[in-house]
């Protein structure tokens, strides 16, 4: 549904280049919630920005929906009639929420129409329809100064979908808002993205956003995409360090010479049999450092944390017996144990800049 290959994007100002978009190849399925995250500076926001032409990227192409947007003429304000079209195709959700406040709720939502040329009858039909669909129907004729920010936030995103677009960007769109607003709209979001079929492409600093909603995720790092596929592929990537953020397991090594091993399950694989076989069948004692369940991604997961008598190399066989047994097995050095659990406990890598937790 979106497609970028060799994305870049340099900006030139005052004699200074700075390349925030770096050979960005994304491609995000139809019908998927696609999440990329990364920290501050990464060229999130300049990656959205160029997926829907509001600025023209330096080289490489955009692709949503069939067509190829970067072929097309004019950028910003002054874009081609056919990039205009294409784009209003696009939905774009925003982190400060960009509502007009002199119009009222019902008005906000009928701009993007009054601009596509539609009738007064037919855009306040459909600007209530979408106002019903985002749960503020009794809130038509309020100012937006009037409303909570998630409610403005529900605002912002009738008035993307106004031009009942296939696809739906959003930069930050739960950054200014409490966790429990935050939860409201995520889930308004995958409730449009299932009801509608909406592709949604989303950015964000936050994990816990990837978790609860993405089917897929990016991981963005100095304007490069450097981990990317479905929670799923990523939770059974080795070493993925998006896998251990969405899904940290804790718990420090009780000795030098011994051996730490993350164990990933999908669902219905229980450990348990398998850590009392590889105990039997190699007569050593395992203790168990750390352990969880959740959902991500709408799966169930399990990780588990054991730590095995003797360094790696004389584990090398129960190692193997346990990656037969169909278990993702990571075998974590001490160092990286350490890095882990600072991901897992003040997740400092990931955490936005200037932004208060
Ligand atoms: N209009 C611009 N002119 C010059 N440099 C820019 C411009 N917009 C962004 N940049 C630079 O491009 C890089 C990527 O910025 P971008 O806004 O895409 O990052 P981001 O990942 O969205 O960060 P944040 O999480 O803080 O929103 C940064 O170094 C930024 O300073
Ligand atoms: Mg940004």
């Amino acid at each position: 549904m979106i497609t970028t290959s060799g994305l870049t994007k340099v900006y030139r100002s005052r004699g200074r280049e700075v390349t925030a978009l770096d050979g960005v190849d994304l491609h995000v399925r139809e019908g998927e919630v696609y999440g990329v995250i990364g920290q501050s500076g990464a060229g999130k926001s300049s990656l959205i920005r160029c997926v829907n032409l509001l600025e023209r990227p330096t080289s490489g192409t955009v692709t949503v929906d069939g067509v190829d947007l970067t072929a097309l003429a004019g950028r910003g304000q002054r874009a081609s009639k056919e990039l205009r079209q294409a784009r209003s195709r696009i939905g774009m959700v925003f982190q400060h929420f960009n509502l007009l406040s002199s119009r009222t709720v019902q008005d906000n939502v009928e701009l993007p129409l009054e601009i596509l040329g539609i009738s007064g009858r037919e855009r306040s039909r459909k600007a209530l329809e979408l106002l019903d669909l985002v749960g503020l129907s009794d809130k038509a004729r309020s100012y937006p100064a009037q409303l909570s920010g998630g409610q403005k936030q529900r605002v912002g995103i009738a008035r993307a979908l106004a031009g009942d677009p296939k696809v739906l960007l959003s930069d930050e769109a739960t950054s200014a808002l409490d966790p429990e607003t935050t939860r409201s709209i995520l889930q308004l979001l995958r409730d449009l993205n299932q009801q509608l079929g909406l592709t949604v492409l989303l950015i964000t600093h936050e994990m816990d956003v990837v978790k609860t909603v993405c089917d897929s995720a990016a991981l963005m790092e100095r304007g490069q995409i450097v981990e990317s596929g479905t929670v799923g592929e990523l939770l059974a990537t080795p070493g993925s360090e998006l896998a251990a953020a969405l899904f940290p397991v804790s718990g420090e090594a009780s000795g030098d010479d011994r051996t730490v091993v993350d164990l990933t399950f999908h669902g219905e694989t229980a450990t348990e049999p398998v850590i009392s076989q590889l105990s039997r069948t190699y007569n050593i004692d395992i203790s168990i450092l750390g352990a969880a369940m959740d959902t991500v991604g709408g799966r169930q997961v399990g990780r588990m944390r054991i730590e095995l008598p003797g360094r790696f190399e004389e584990n090398v066989v129960p190692i193997g017996f346990l990656r037969e047994q169909g278990l993702q097995v990571d075998v974590a050095d001490v160092a990286d144990v350490a890095g882990r659990a600072e991901l897992a406990s003040g997740e400092p890598r990931l955490v936005k800049e200037g932004v208060a937790k």
